[in-house]
């Protein structure tokens, strides 16, 4: 991790993010969480007021520290416990089938290997539990997915490793997940190019 993504980065994203038109849909997006809830990439924890109370646990998983440190005073007043791992998910230190959900928000686009985490989350699954995901990706239009290309180098930059032509849909197929639905939209005030929206469910193959 560089001196940027560490120690820069994690207090521009919450700046920006926390005031971005994405945190209205972090409420709705999260009411599906039940039991043991793995958040993959956590960030600052900018979910976790929005978790219903009713879930029995949090493993929150980022590699960032930086991140991490903003992460901690969100973790207290909350109903529910939260287990913090400061691991890349490659491999996760968790045991076969042993959480209800995953909650991927806005993570994906920032893995490194994506099939190899994506296949870890299938692992740590229950064979009954759901990956519920809430990512930007790539546009349906090719003029806009061009651009995407475009972008994509100086976006990696800026946003520690974020990539703009991602199909989040197609990535969780490919690592052994059915996707149950799948709903596309663009976020308000934002460029279709960073805000093509691909939030939805899947569920592990047997
Ligand atoms: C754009 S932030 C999203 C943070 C948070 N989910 C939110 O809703 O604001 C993406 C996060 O994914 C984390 N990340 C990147 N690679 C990861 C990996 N291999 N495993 C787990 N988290 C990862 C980054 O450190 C970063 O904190």
């Amino acid at each position: 991790m560089s001196l940027y993504s560490e120690s820069i980065f994690p207090g521009f994203y919450d700046a920006v993010v926390e005031r971005s038109p994405i945190t209205p849909h972090r409420a709705p997006f999260l009411t599906d969480a039940r039991g043991t809830v793995l958040e993959l990439g956590a960030g600052s924890g900018l979910n976790l007021r929005h978790y219903p109370p009713s879930i029995s646990k949090l493993i929150a998983v980022d590699p960032s520290r930086g991140m991490l440190k903003r992460l901690a005073p969100r973790t207290k007043s909350l109903a529910f416990q939260v287990e913090t791992i400061a691991s890349d998910a490659c491999p996760l230190p968790l045991p076969d089938h042993s959480v209800d959900t995953v909650i991927s928000f806005l993570t994906l686009c920032s893995v490194k290997d994506l099939p190899t985490v994506l296949r870890e989350c299938h692992r740590v699954l229950r064979p009954d539990g759901r990956f519920l995901f809430f990512e930007h990706g790539i546009h349906p239009k090719p003029c806009i997915a061009k651009w995407q290309h475009r972008f994509n180098p100086i976006q990696s930059r800026l946003f520690a490793g974020c990539q703009l032509h991602i199909n989040p849909a197609n990535e969780l197929e490919a690592a052994g997940f059915t996707i149950q639905d799948l709903d596309n939209f663009q976020l308000t005030r934002e460029f279709p190019t960073h805000g093509w929206i691909y939030r939805g469910t899947a569920i592990p193959q047997a």
